[in-house]
């Protein structure tokens, strides 16, 4: 059996900055280490791909409405092998760079219950991550995505907050819901942006009140704002940007390079 690679899923309130974690961790491997990267963006709204400088050619969703509407309009006859012909389109909207490649789950309809079609997509993309040494999935804002069990297999969960009070509580909220539904997140980790030094201990205090361990914080970087100004990719930041170091260094204390 092939060996699962380690899986990354981050969570957290809208707008906290998960999006720019998930792009700086890629930099960060692709710095530090030599390992292959699988990057999924699990956000209906779809940044990721921008955010790192890729074009994405279609979606995990967009695929399986097609099969859903081809097997109901009976397009596709009752012998073909379905899963074989999903896998193909999938890996036909893989983004394939030298480093790291890329897919996109998309909106999902999330009418009627093809509960054959979601049950393939879980097997095929469980076989895509065993291929990659490191998976980062750039969740959607909120806690939805755990009660659907989406990133439900996942190693590590880091879980974003700022200053804001429903920055923290949707953490906590995060980290009840994931236990209400045994959801097999092996570590959880609470992760503060746009913080200052001064900030640093009650989001400490926070994290350790509600069970949750600290990873660390990102601080404002006037790099981001720039390049996110001027449309140039984050994954191109350079190398002494304060948030890229933060980063860095929190992966290090982690221990997941
Ligand atoms: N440390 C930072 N320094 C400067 N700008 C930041 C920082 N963190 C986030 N931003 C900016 O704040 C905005 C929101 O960040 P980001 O898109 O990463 O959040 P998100 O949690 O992914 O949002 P959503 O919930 O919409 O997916 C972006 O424009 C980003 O560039
Ligand atoms: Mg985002």
């Amino acid at each position: 059996m092939k060996r699962k690679g380690f899986v990354i899923s981050v969570s957290g309130k809208g707008g906290v900055g998960k999006t720019l974690l998930s792009a700086l961790l890629l930099r960060t491997y692709l710095d530090e280490t030599d390992k292959t990267i699988l990057m999924v963006d699990g956000d209906p709204a779809t940044n990721l791909p921008e955010v790192l400088g890729v074009e994405i050619k279609g979606t995990v969703a967009y695929i399986a409405a097609k099969l859903k509407d081809d097997i109901q309009m009976g397009r596709i006859s009752y012998d073909a092998s379905k899963r074989e012909m999903l896998e193909g389109w999938i890996y036909e909207i893989l983004v394939e760079n030298p480093r790291f490649d890329l897919l996109a789950m998309g909106r999902g309809e999330g009418e009627g219950c093809y509960c054959s079609v979601n049950y393939m997509l879980t097997l095929i993309l469980t076989n895509l991550i065993a291929n990659y040494d490191v998976t980062i999935m750039d969740m959607e804002a909120g806690l939805e995505h755990i009660s659907r069990r989406v990133d439900s297999d996942v190693d590590l969960m880091l879980i974003v907050t700022d200053r804001s009070r429903m920055g923290l509580k949707t953490a906590a909220r995060i980290k009840e819901v994931a236990e209400e539904v045994h959801v097999d997140i092996k570590r959880m980790v609470l992760i503060g942006n746009l913080l200052e030094e001064e900030d640093e201990h009650i989001i400490r205090d926070y994290a350790n009140s509600i069970g949750l361990e600290y990873g660390g914080y990102i601080p404002y970087d006037e790099n981001v704002s720039l390049y996110n100004m001027k449309g140039i990719p984050i994954l191109k930041l350079p190398n002494n940007s304060p948030s890229l170091l933060a980063v860095k260094s929190i992966a290090r204390r982690l221990s997941i390079l």
